[in-house]
């Protein structure tokens, strides 16, 4: 018999085989399904509406609400956005099988209206990019232009931003008898590093038009971001009462009126600017980005930057004013280090600080700074203690209660507990890279899409509130402490209800 003729003979054979191991996998499959013995039903939480699913259940405060479910079902829920499907999970164990394990499956993003099409042009850019060869290859630019060698570079301006941050802050304290909000003021601050890193400029004060322009482009971006504006990519029925309450017109003016225009003026002046900037390294060093990925890559990067520093740091300071002793305890390991060396501690000599860091650490964990981090979706099926999590859904790492769980956080995970990071000094940025039971925090995501500038993020936050709790404590305004409890949904992050606080001068 020749090849052929033996292929033919054992085709019967191998298609019969085939036939009867696919039969028993079904058959086991379904068995273990029905029976429950391994496969595991992802739970539901009730009810669910007929089209809307879960949607309208949520509330003003979605991470509240999916908190709930958690509590009430367990680490894993899967719940219904009207036609999508969303799997949250708070358990960072599962969370790391499921986004970090099987990265290569679960690393997408969803397609979603806003951000996806309109936004990112379908999904150019860095952050709601597809993970394909040119996300890999703006990632590695952008990661290349923050990567901790570069910041080096920007330590003393960033020094100097933090310096005039707190003078600031100080100023408008004496000023202001009932305290001050110091969002905006924070704002700056961190768009500063950001602005000098990718267009080689700074803003000098928040009253100056174009930080006005570029910082309410991003708060608007945030809100519109929301789930309300994206009605019709949820429930195409929509799309009927979308055209009337015009949301896509919103989201496009918003976007060739504000996002474009600003961005591309940034963009156009970073070319002819003096010293060097992320727009001239791109294209010095030959990556051919359209105008259109261009502009995406820095709206991302000034976005992604910007909201998210200043939300934790505005924290930090709503927190310290609610705990004196804690601010206590900081200033005086400041002033120890002071007495010693003449002068700040550097980032580099972070770890003289054990205290500072420990509570800086904890104020992220206690209050994170996102909703849901930016959402995954799966691109195949995959299977993960005995959870099958289809392919096609949207996968969230539900931040609120996932940093209260009970069974990560053994010791009092509801409190605030300053020295609970006293035995896990290392950056969060290298705490990212290990094991996940060795993981501080969760705020910065996972696996492949992880953010890549946990680094900046610690060393611009490090610095600014050494600064800050070197020179003043943070007092009451006329309102009185500081609602830590009470918190407002920014669309991607959770902001701090707007309260008003003293920055008092201290007396060295
Ligand atoms: C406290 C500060 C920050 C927090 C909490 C934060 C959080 C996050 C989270 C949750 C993600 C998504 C991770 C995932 O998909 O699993 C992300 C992605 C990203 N972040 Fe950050 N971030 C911070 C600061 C920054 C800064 C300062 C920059 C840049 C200047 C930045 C740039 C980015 C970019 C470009 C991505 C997209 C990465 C990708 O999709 O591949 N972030 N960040």
């Amino acid at each position: 018999m020749n090849r052929v003729e033996q292929g033919k003979a054992l085709a019967p054979v191998v298609v019969g085989t085939t036939a009867a191991l696919y039969l028993s996998y079904k058959i086991l499959y379904s068995l273990l399904y029905k029976t429950n013995t391994y496969i595991k039903e992802i739970p539901v939480p009730s009810p669910a509406y007929p089209y809307v699913g879960h949607m309208f259940s949520l509330g003003d405060m979605p991470a509240e609400k999916v908190s709930e479910w958690h509590k009430e079902l367990g680490p894993i829920i899967k719940f219904r956005m009207g036609v999508q499907t969303w799997v949250s999970i708070d358990s960072p164990e599962l969370a790391h099988k499921v986004m970090v394990t099987n990265g290569s499956k679960t690393s997408h993003r969803t397609e979603n209206g806003f951000l996806f099409e309109m936004y990112s042009f379908g999904g150019k850019g860095v952050v709601h990019a597809q993970p394909n060869a040119s996300w890999k290859k703006v990632r590695a630019a952008v990661s290349a232009a923050i990567a901790p060698s570069q910041i080096e570079l920007y330590m003393d301006s960033i020094r100097h931003q933090a310096k005039k941050l707190v003078d600031t802050l100080i100023d408008t304290s004496d000023k202001n008898k009932g305290g001050i909000f110091p969002f905006k003021d924070l704002q700056l601050y961190v768009m500063n590093t950001v602005t000098s890193i990718a267009f080689g400029r700074t803003f000098s004060t928040k009253d100056d038009p174009t930080f006005i322009e570029v910082s309410g482009t991003i708060d608007e971006g945030f809100k519109l971001s929301g789930v309300d504006y994206d009605l019709a990519n949820f429930l195409p029925v929509f799309t009927f009462f979308d055209y009337f309450k015009g949301a896509r017109k919103i989201l496009s003016r918003h976007l060739t009126e504000r996002r474009d225009p600003v961005f591309g003026n940034l963009i156009k002046e970073a070319h002819h600017a003096d010293g060097p900037n992320l727009v001239k390294y791109l294209k010095e060093n030959g990556y051919e980005l359209s105008e259109k990925e261009t502009l995406v890559v820095f709206s991302d990067l000034t976005s992604a930057g910007t909201d998210t520093n200043s939300v934790y740091l505005c924290w930090t300071i709503a927190i310290m004013c609610n705990h004196l002793e804690v601010q206590l305890k900081i200033a005086a390991e400041i002033d120890d280090f002071i007495a010693r060396n003449g002068r700040l501690p550097l980032y580099s000599e972070r770890l003289e600080l054990p205290f500072c860091i420990s509570a800086m650490k904890e104020c992220m964990r206690y209050k994170p700074i996102t909703t849901f981090g930016i959402p995954h979706f799966s691109i195949e099926e995959i299977e993960v203690d005995g959870y099958i999590i289809p392919k096609g859904v949207t996968i969230i790492s539900n931040m609120m209660s996932m940093h209260k769980n009970s069974e990560f956080y053994r010791d009092r995970p509801d409190e605030f507990a300053p020295e609970r990071f006293m035995n896990a000094l290392e950056t969060t940025d290298a705490a990212s890279k290990g094991k996940v039971e060795d993981r501080d925090h969760f705020n910065f995501g996972w696996g492949r899409r992880i953010c890549p500038a946990i680094h900046m993020a610690e060393v611009e936050t490090f610095i600014g509130f050494v600064e800050l709790m070197s020179r003043c404590f943070i007092e009451p305004g006329e309102d009185g402490m500081p609602k830590i409890d009470k918190a407002e949904n920014g669309g991607l992050t959770i902001i701090p209800s707007p309260y008003k606080v003293k920055f008092t001068k201290r007396k060295n």
